[in-house]
């Protein structure tokens, strides 16, 4: 018989992965404490935008092999394998992980696990949380020392969260024995099988890989974002500069996109926890460079502000500005900590009639920022407009033809914010055409 799989914590990260594990033909008990939640996934709606998902909730759902509860005792009684996929954003007051939301799983999950069981971590934790769950499951489980944990940390990236979890580019095993390797072995056979390499590790070292590789994908993009701005001193081009640096195979092109940087609900937080976890270990000095890292990506936002600025003369007041994004990145509806609405946020302080719109994200931007104006296609944000912002690059904006544009606006000033745009195109159709480490 193959494990019986359950999933503690069905947001973004849960739910893709209950979802998955049930495409990969394992039973699925997916667990949450928000009623809400698991009717809408219940009956494969889930709450926020993600690419293919909705189909794959639906498959798994039709086949009874996924199912949805709020019962903490009906998924010890069903789960082999118990993964925890509850969030730890950051704790208010400072920048640690609050990790409020795992321990609460754990209290509640523990005493419950009567019989022979796996509880996997994949949530993003300080080093050192994995140790401390499992000494709190052996003096609450039942099953003693039956109930084992491990960490296998989740690398999915938002709007890919079903490929990637169908098909990660590696797996990290934190185990403590060979029956645990056995289940997870088990779990992940078919990437496996795949060639998706697989690597055993201890407790500590898995809960680093996630936390170091999101503090490398940040300072690789604040490197590139740190050329632009001396290709701005330098009158060069950073896009061929990027470009020229991706073809270095040590390098690579990936996550070396300049613009206005990174945002959403992993990057800024993970970096801001990880600082102040090696400051608590005594090797705070080997992460300051990660103080420079945030540094540079605050700047890629005022800097776009700037530019912004310059082309309607210096001053916003009284200006139309029209706002093309809102989410933190294209085909996701995540405004958490979004470069798009700061720098929207920004230019509305400073005085501007601010119109954003947004193919996905338009109900949470509203939600957040009630005091922005918003419409319901790209024209219409345009229309009017001193200067039109590209704040994220959804694959609509670079399809939207700019002499059709240019038609709606009152002044072609168009800043390309995510370096996507085709810049003769724009200029061709008479746009004054800005962006970011380029002249
Ligand atoms: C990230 C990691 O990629 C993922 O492995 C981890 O599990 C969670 O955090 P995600 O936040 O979904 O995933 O997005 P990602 O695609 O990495 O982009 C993060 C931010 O960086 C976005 O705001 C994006 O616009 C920006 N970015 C990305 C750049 O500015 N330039 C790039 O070249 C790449």
């Amino acid at each position: 018989m193959p494990p019986r799989v359950t999933v503690m914590g069905t947001g973004h990260l849960g739910a893709s992965h209950a979802a998955c594990m049930a495409e990969l033909g394992f039973d699925v008990l997916g667990v949450d404490s928000d009623e809400a939640l698991v009717d809408s996934l219940s009956q494969a709606e889930p709450t926020f935008y993600e690419p293919g998902l909705k189909q794959l909730l639906r498959r798994g759902l039709d086949s009874g092999r996924l199912s949805f509860t709020t019962s903490y005792q009906r998924a010890a009684d069903f789960g082999d394998v118990h993964f925890i996929c509850v969030g730890t954003p950051t704790a208010t007051g400072s920048n640690r992980a609050d990790l409020s939301y795992l321990h609460a799983c754990i209290n509640s999950l523990g005493p419950l696990l009567a019989r022979p069981c796996l509880v996997v971590g994949k949530s993003t934790v300080p080093v050192g949380t994995a140790a401390d769950c499992a000494r709190r499951l052996a003096e609450l489980a039942p099953a003693g020392d039956g109930a084992e944990l491990a960490w296998n940390p989740e690398f999915l990236r938002e709007g890919r969260a079903v490929p990637d979890t169908l098909h990660p580019d590696r797996i990290v095993a934190g185990l403590r024995s060979e029956r645990a390797e056995a289940t997870l072995r088990e779990i992940y056979a078919r990437p496996v099988a795949e060639g998706t390499p697989f690597l055993v590790t201890d407790f500590a070292t898995a809960e680093l890989v996630k936390v170091a590789a999101n503090a490398f994908l940040a300072t690789k993009i604040s490197f590139i974002n740190a050329m632009s701005e001396v290709c701005d001193a330098a009158g060069a081009d950073v896009t061929v500069l990027a470009a020229a640096l991706g073809h270095d195979a040590r390098i690579g092109s990936a996550s070396l996109n300049p613009g206005l940087g990174f945002g959403g609900g992993c990057l800024p937080k993970d970096i801001r926890a990880f600082m102040a976890r090696a400051g608590d270990l005594g090797a705070g000095q080997s992460l300051a460079f990660l103080r420079e890292v945030d540094a540079i990506n605050g700047r890629c936002r005022s800097r776009t502000v700037e530019l912004a600025s310059e082309l309607v003369g210096g001053s916003f007041g009284g200006r139309r500005v029209g706002v093309l994004g809102a989410a933190f990145k294209p085909d996701c509806d995540d405004i958490r900590d979004s470069p798009a609405l700061d720098v929207a946020e920004a230019v509305h302080r400073l005085g501007a009639q601010v119109t954003v719109y947004d193919p996905e994200a338009m109900d949470n931007a509203r939600r957040h920022h009630p005091d922005l104006k918003y419409a319901d296609s790209a024209m219409e944000a345009a229309r009017d407009a001193d200067v039109v912002l590209l704040l994220t690059e959804w694959q609509e904006f670079l399809d939207a033809d700019p002499g059709v544009m240019a038609e709606v606006v009152t002044q072609r000033n168009v800043v390309d914010g995510r370096n996507a745009l085709d810049p003769a195109r724009w200029r061709t159709a008479g746009w004054n055409y800005r962006a970011l480490g380029r002249h």
